[in-house]
Order: structure tokens, then C-alpha cells, then sequence
């Protein structure tokens, strides 16, 4: 399933729209070059389910954590990792995320949870293309509550 976001609201809009139809617990890959707009999905995601006060992009920190509804979700920024293994070290407790948000997971490979969705985000013009891809039942199921809610008005492809 691919979308194109003529602009960031498209990119807000999609955002909202994964919120409203998430599933109680999820991993969300989120792929695609510096500035191709993951930390603004996760964002609007995050905001659409009540997240109040400053959602700060966490390239620093690794991840920033925020309740939400049945738990917490984390927003995860890997650019900066030099190893999978330092996702231990932070010794969260992921039994209690219900959400994960994960930009640049290839740099975390073996020490993330699979995704349920990928999304991969590239340049479309002066806007973006968002690739949904499921890849576990959830998943599945999540881009088909998705696809009924999300339906912007410019150009919908596959
Ligand atoms: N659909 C869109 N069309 C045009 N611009 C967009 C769109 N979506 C987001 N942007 C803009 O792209 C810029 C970069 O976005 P963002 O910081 O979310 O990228 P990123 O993928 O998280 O980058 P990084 O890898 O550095 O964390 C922002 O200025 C944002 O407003
Ligand atoms: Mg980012």
C-alpha cells in the first residue's frame, strides 16, 4: 500500500489515522533517509493519542517514552547507536510498551522486537511517498482498518 503526502498535514493526516485504528500492541518500523519524514509521523501518531507537551525527536536520548492508553509507547531514534547491544543497556521494561515507534531500525537489528508495519518514507516531488508493508497478522489488520479510514484526496496508489 503506498500513499503519496503531497505535504507534512498529508504526512499528519496518516499519522492521525495509524492512531485511530492501532491495535493494542504494536512495533512500527519507520524507514527512509534523514528528513523523509519519520519523526513527523510518529509525532502526529503520538499526538493522536492525547500526548501532551513537547514530543522531542530522540537522537540523543535513543528513546523517549510517554503513557498512553494500556501503557507506554516509545519513540525510538537509532541514527546514533554505534550497537544493537545499547538498546539493553538502557533496561526499560518493554513488557509494559504497547506501542513502538523506531526510526532507523536497521541500526538495531537483533535487539528490537519484529516490526508489525513498516513504513518506509521516501521524496515524491515536493513531497513524500509513505510504502506501508504488513508483516505479522496484526499488521495485516491494521493496514486493512487503515485503508478504510485513510483516504487522502490527491493520489492513492496499490
Ligand atoms: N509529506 C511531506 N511533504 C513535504 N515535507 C514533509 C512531509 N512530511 C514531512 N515533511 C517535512 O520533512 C522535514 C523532515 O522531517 P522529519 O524530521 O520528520 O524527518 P526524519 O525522517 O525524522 O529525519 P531524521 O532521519 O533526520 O530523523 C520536516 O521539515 C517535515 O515538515
Ligand atoms: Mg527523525
Amino acid at each position: 500500500m503506498t500513499w503519496h503526502l503531497p505535504d507534512a498535514a498529508a504526512t499528519d493526516a496518516l499519522g492521525a489515522a495509524l492512531a485511530a485504528t492501532r491495535p493494542p500492541r504494536a512495533v512500527v518500523h519507520l524507514v527512509g533517509d534523514l528528513g523523509a519524514g519519520k519523526s513527523t509521523l510518529a509525532r502526529a501518531l503520538l499526538r493522536a493519542l492525547g500526548v501532551q507537551g513537547a514530543i522531542r525527536s530522540p537522537t540523543y536520548t535513543l528513546v523517549e517514552r510517554y503513557a498512553v492508553d494500556g501503557g507506554e509507547a516509545w519513540h525510538l531514534d537509532l541514527y546514533r547507536i554505534g550497537d544493537p547491544g545499547e538498546i539493553d543497556y538502557l533496561g526499560l521494561d518493554a513488557d509494559a510498551v504497547v506501542l513502538w515507534l523506531v526510526e532507523w531500525p536497521e541500526r538495531g537489528a537483533g535487539a528490537l522486537p519484529p516490526p508489525d508495519l513498516v513504513v518506509a518514507l521516501d521524496l515524491g516531488g515536493t513531497g513524500r511517498n509513505a510504502a506501508l508493508t504488513a508483516s505479522s497478522p496484526v499488521g495485516d489488520e491494521w493496514l486493512g482498518r487503515l485503508t478504510a479510514a485513510f483516504t487522502p484526496e490527491l493520489f492513492t496508489a496499490g
